[in-house]
């Protein structure tokens, strides 16, 4: 008999509805399976074989046929085992499907017939929601995770053989109790942070308009510490931000019991030795990379000096399209990353170029070598430069807590919103160069001033459209209609400097 069960295969973030079709034919024994499986998916049958017959169903011992349509498109991902298993024991008639052709399956087996959480569950289960299933028999693990879609029953199982006895006619089991409660975010707050007032303000300004931001400054001074705790001064995500990072954490196989939801953005610090593809997403059965883990969060990239400038390089497009497009033979997929990007570096090999305490022991073409890296092409991705100054034991006040850092980026974003509303801009950040003039109205001495400054400083036209830029959000952030001269004067100091300039 054939039998017709309901899947999903994953594609990016997406799935694609796949129908698993199994018959069993006259002929030799045997298991074949046709349409673009992947590895994985042809290694199933010893696994769909031990978990049926340590579920005592039996195995037909005749020639299977699995057919996944539709049959042009590559599949991958070893959820497919259990709608296979199910088809296999409905098709030699030890299973009825009666009354179940609403429901999709989805689930990798162990050899014991027990269900193995997989990756992509809340995409998947989306898309067969999205094609008409009303019920969907998922791994028990990967419960939480979609217990937040709606109009779908999710049936969670632990086991083949639960599988079996619920669609025989018993119970639904129940889902599980605690589906993810809002917790406090465990950030670290700014208030532990002694002095570097101005280190804050100029992270606020890169929260507010999400601009790049370099801090460049001596060991030990804060570097880390300061951007770690940038999302505690972001707004909150909202529901639809959170399923959308969820869906990249699924794909990417980053849930478990204990986060099956992402509620809190994403900060992500990938080290500086990290492959191209770990950064930036690949794999025969494509996963996100940290760009794109740290969506609607906070990139981190520390001591940039130490990256390799072709993998710098190859983060430059994402971050000017926000999202990153991995080519592969089975066609293209694209996971999305907008991300505020912070850096941090040493000025120098030693740490201690422009430092008043200590002496630069770095040779000349140490020195040239190590700007070398800080310049260049990527550069053009960070608006903010910013000397980060050491702060000596016992000093520096306790400043502006994370809270009341919050306050102002929300102040800044509100305007922002305000004025952009329906142009598809979302920050100062974004605003086209051929808008500079419509969206950043400058009063005549702040006018002024950035024409000297542009005169004095011989600052590029990137340079002067970037302090535009900056002076917008900075306006926004203390509630100024137009671009005042404080606020063109405080802009001009975040532009990018030789390394010897920067003041301690
Ligand atoms: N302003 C500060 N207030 C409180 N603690 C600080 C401050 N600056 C540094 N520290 C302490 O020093 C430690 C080192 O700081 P951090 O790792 O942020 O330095 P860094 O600038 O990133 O150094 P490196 O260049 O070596 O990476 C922190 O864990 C923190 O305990
Ligand atoms: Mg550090």
């Amino acid at each position: 008999m054939l039998i017709r069960v309901m899947s999903a295969s994953l594609a990016g973030l997406s799935g694609v509805p796949v129908h698993v079709e199994v018959d069993i034919l006259r002929g030799l024994p045997g298991y074949h399976i046709v349409g673009l499986a992947g590895t994985a998916i042809r290694e199933s049958q010893l696994r769909i074989q031990s978990a049926m017959r340590n579920t005592q169903i039996e195995y037909p011992q005749r020639k299977i046929a699995v057919n996944l349509a539709p049959a042009g498109t590559r599949k991958e991902g070893t959820h497919f085992d259990l709608p296979i298993a199910v088809g296999i024991a409905a098709a030699s008639g030890a299973l009825r499907m009666d009354g179940w052709e609403d429901a999709a399956f989805f689930g990798e087996l162990s050899l014991d017939g027990q269900l193995i959480a997989i990756r992509g569950a809340l995409p998947l289960v989306l898309c067969a929601r999205e094609n008409g299933v009303r019920r969907v028999f998922v791994p028990a693990a990967n419960a939480q995770e979609v217990a937040l879609v709606d109009d779908i029953r999710i049936i969670p199982c632990r086991s083949l053989a639960e599988v079996v006895t619920v669609m025989r006619g018993a119970a639904l089991p129940s889902m599980p109790a605690n589906v993810p409660a809002q917790q406090e975010q465990a950030c670290p707050d700014y208030a532990d942070v002694r002095g570097q007032e101005a280190a804050k303000r100029a992270l606020v300004i890169a929260a507010c308009g999400a601009h790049g931001l370099l801090m460049v400054g001596t060991p030990g001074c804060g570097k880390s510490m300061l951007a770690e705790r940038m999302v505690s001064i972001l707004p909150p995500m909202t529901k639809q931000e959170q399923m959308e990072v969820t869906k990249i954490y699924s794909v990417a196989g980053r849930l478990d019991e204990s986060m099956p939801w992402v509620e809190h953005r994403p900060f992500r610090s990938p080290h500086h030795t990290i492959t191209k593809q770990a950064l930036l997403g690949g794999g025969a059965v494509p996963r996100p990379g940290e760009f794109s883990l740290a969506h609607y969060g906070v990139l981190f990239l520390d001591e940039l000096g130490e990256f390799d400038s072709d993998l710098l390089d190859s983060l430059r497009q994402p971050l000017e399209e926000d999202k990153v497009t991995i080519v592969r033979t089975g066609g293209a997929v694209t996971f999305p990353g907008k991300v505020i990007l912070t850096a941090a570096s040493n000025p120098c090999k030693c740490g201690h170029l422009g430092d008043p305490k200590k002496a630069c022991i770095c040779t000349p073409q140490e020195l040239r070598k190590y700007r070398s890296r800080l310049s260049g092409p990527f550069m053009e991705r960070i608006d903010l430069h910013l000397s980060v100054p050491r702060v000596e034991y016992g000093e520096g006040e306790k400043g502006l807590s994370s809270s009341e850092m919050r306050k102002l980026v929300m102040r800044g974003r509100r305007a922002q919103e305000a004025r952009f509303a329906g142009t598809g801009i979302l920050f100062n950040s974004q605003i086209p160069a051929a808008q500079l003039d419509q969206y950043c109205l400058l009063d005549p001495e702040a006018d002024a001033l950035l024409r000297m400054a542009g005169r004095r400083l011989a600052l590029s036209m990137r340079t002067y459209h970037k302090t535009l830029r900056i002076a917008r959000t900075i306006a926004d952030i203390d509630g100024a209609a137009s671009i005042g001269t404080a606020q063109m004067a405080e802009a001009l100091q975040y532009r990018p400097k030789d390394v010897e300039e920067s003041v301690y």
